[in-house]
């Protein structure tokens, strides 16, 4: 399964395309989400990140993330790739997703890259690395930046493996996130997508369904994968 930002629409959390309520409707990625943004205007982008942060930790899980999480209870092998960086698939119970665009809990030296567990904020953001006093940066993936190689690996992996891939929420448009749906295809296996912009259609191997995933996931998980106590 491969999810993106409209898991987390019905938990509050803005989408990236989306006309008007997208963040990159409102913000520009140039200006927040690269490298040299961050070199121009550490303090702005830090501030952003913190603006999201903040928004994620005060959202709750929904529908769609509890529903992914009891699917992966209810069958063999399952693996839950996402794009978010909000975390809540984690706070809804999932273990282990692969986040192949990190997670904006973390924050990591924009120096030497290293994970740094213990910070403190400063009045004068960003804070600092204490090893080696060089700005820290979220650690998500920007813009013209190289996805976690274990993390894409693992993802390329699931999807050459796996039997059916679902794709969830997620415009389709970021490689190279945007190309497991089609590994998965290549290598047999049927694959869904559910976002508000596709067509309806079941053509084997491929299918589109236009819905929310709060409403509809926690129907087909039931559906297609009963539990004794769902059957009825
Ligand atoms: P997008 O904003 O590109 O796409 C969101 C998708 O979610 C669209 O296809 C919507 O139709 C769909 N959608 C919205 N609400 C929904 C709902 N309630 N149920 C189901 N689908 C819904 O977001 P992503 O595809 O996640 O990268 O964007 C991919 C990457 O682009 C992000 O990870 C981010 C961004 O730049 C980085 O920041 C590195």
């Amino acid at each position: 399964m491969l999810t993106g930002a409209g898991v987390s629409a019905e938990s509050g959390l803005p989408t990236f395309r989306e006309a008007q309520t997208g963040l990159w409707a409102q913000y520009d990625p140039e200006e927040l989400a690269t490298p040299q943004a961050f070199r121009r205007n550490p303090r702005l982008v830090w501030e952003w990140y913190a603006w999201r942060r903040q928004l994620a930790a005060a959202a709750q899980p929904n529908p769609a993330h509890v529903a992914l999480a009891a699917l992966a209870q209810r069958v063999p092998e399952c693996t839950l790739i996402t794009q978010n960086v909000d975390g809540l698939h984690t706070r809804a119970g999932s273990v282990n997703p692969i986040e192949l665009h990190g997670n904006l809990s973390r924050v990591k030296c924009f120096d030497d890259g290293r994970v740094v567990e213990h910070w403190q904020a400063t009045a004068d953001p960003p804070p600092r690395c204490p090893d080696c006093g060089g700005m820290l940066r979220p650690d998500v993936v920007w813009f013209g930046e190289l996805l976690p190689r274990t993390a894409l690996d693992a993802a390329i992996a699931a999807a050459q493996a796996c039997d059916v891939f679902l794709s969830i929420g997620t415009s389709g448009l970021v490689e190279p996130a945007a190309a497991l749906p089609r590994i998965a295809l290549q290598c047999g296996a049927t694959v869904v997508l559910i976002n508000l912009d596709v067509p309806t259609r079941a053509t084997p191997p491929l299918y589109a369904i236009n819905a929310k995933a709060g409403e509809l996931l926690p129907a087909l998980v039931d559906a297609v994968w009963p539990t004794p106590d769902s059957i009825g």
